[in-house]
């Protein structure tokens, strides 16, 4: 059981375990549901959004079998007439209905032989049994043309939000601890790919009850990652939305630590008081998204938060400083490393109470400046 994958143990086997793609269910379902010959229906989205999943999660919903082929294993256009041919015209072995699918469609383009598409299209018009394609990339030439005949889903990238979710309710079945930070991190490293977020979650959490912001520290990199400093450029130095929030996800800094860094620097870039006010402004009102999100695991408030600390800082200046700034440090960061070991002291000890007087730690540390003046007490009395 230890051994086992979280990505297949956490695979959805019913539609309602899929986090973000309602829409994506309800089309595929009424397609399966009201099939007539004629046309295929192709699964657009971005890797790890679910695409698989929700086919056999449908399957199975509907009573259908599920015949699975990968544009891979049928290279040749005889192939393709062979068995995605063949099975269109079949009745499955238990006399129920069935889907074809037909993944990643993608890759018929570069097939040895030419004439793939066309070999699928004739297949998908006349089949039998409802066909399923899937691919990633809209626009490379097999898909366009496949587009052209079949009913085209887009499954968007998943929000940080599902992710998270999912991750959530993944912690809880393992009985594992995390802070939401911590969860936020993952999520947002993974840019919406649920297979990248599991993996990494498993990775951190194996042989832990409890995961910390430290232990993410470990994790391989994925992607092109940026540093801090460039991500703070593209804040500072340009106004492009789509330029910054693509620097804010690939930076490996969480949203919270941005935006202390953000906070940091505002004045040393900007000179204009306007300028410094307005920016203030809009990193204060993310302030408020976050707290909200650690407190009532609002996720879908994340990008609320995330665009506005740094589009809104962005767009606070009236035109860029052309300086070059070294970037500072928080000085919050910096002051709490220096109260951590107090910190962690203090901790631990309302633990050790915590459990001595069956309380939670946090009903400790509430109590805590009174057990100060409690036991300051007593040793007066002692002495008398
Ligand atoms: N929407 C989702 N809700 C819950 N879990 C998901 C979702 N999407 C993906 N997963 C998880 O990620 C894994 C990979 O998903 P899936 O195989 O469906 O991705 P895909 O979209 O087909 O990606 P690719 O394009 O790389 O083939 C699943 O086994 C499941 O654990
Ligand atoms: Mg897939």
């Amino acid at each position: 059981m230890g051994n086992e994958l979280w990505v297949e143990k956490y695979s959805p086997t019913k539609i309602e375990e899929l986090v973000g793609q309602e829409k994506a269910a309800k089309t595929l379902r009424t397609f399966v549901n009201n099939y007539k010959p004629g046309s295929g229906i192709l699964l657009i989205g971005p890797s790890g959004c679910g695409k698989n999943v929700l086919v056999s999660a449908l399957a199975k919903e509907t009573g259908n079998e599920l015949l699975e082929t990968n544009a891979s294993d049928v290279r040749k256009k005889a192939d393709i007439e062979e068995i995605i041919g063949g099975a269109s015209r079949q009745m499955s072995l238990t006399g129920d209905g069935k889907i074809i699918l037909v993944d990643e469609a993608d890759g018929i383009h570069g097939n040895s032989d030419r004439g793939g598409v066309p070999a699928i299209l004739k297949i998908v018009q006349n089949s039998a049994f409802p066909i399923v394609l899937t691919a990633n990339n809209p626009d490379v030439r097999a898909v366009k043309e496949l587009k052209k005949k079949c009913k085209v889903v887009k499954m968007a990238k998943l929000s940080e939000a599902d992710v998270a979710k999912r991750l959530k309710d993944i912690l809880s079945s393992e009985g594992i601890e995390a802070a939401d930070s911590v969860i936020m991190q993952i999520a947002w490293r993974s840019e919406g790919d649920m297979r990248i977020a599991i993996n990494e979650l498993q990775a951190v959490s194996t042989g832990r009850q409890k995961i910390t912001k430290e232990n993410l520290e470990h994790l391989g990199e994925h992607g092109k990652r940026i540093a801090i400093s460039d991500a703070l450029k593209a804040i500072f130095k340009t106004k492009d939305a789509d330029f910054i929030r693509k620097s804010m996800f690939a930076c490996d800094v969480a949203p919270e630590e941005i935006m202390l860094w953000i906070e940091e620097n505002i004045a040393r870039e900007y000179g204009d008081a306007s300028e410094i006010a307005e920016a203030y402004d809009k990193v204060s009102r993310a302030d408020i998204f976050l707290r909200r999100i650690r407190r009532g695991q609002q996720w879908a408030l994340l990008s609320y938060a995330s665009e506005l600390m740094s589009i809104g800082t962005a767009r606070a200046k009236k035109e860029k400083n052309g300086k070059s700034i070294d970037y500072v440090f928080p000085q919050i960061i910096a002051i709490m490393g220096r109260t951590k070991f107090q910190r962690a002291k203090r901790d631990s000890e309302a633990a050790e109470l915590g459990e001595a007087l069956h309380c939670s730690k946090k009903r400790v540390l509430e109590q805590m400046p009174y057990f100060d003046i409690i036991f300051q007490h007593q040793g007066q009395g002692s002495n008398q």
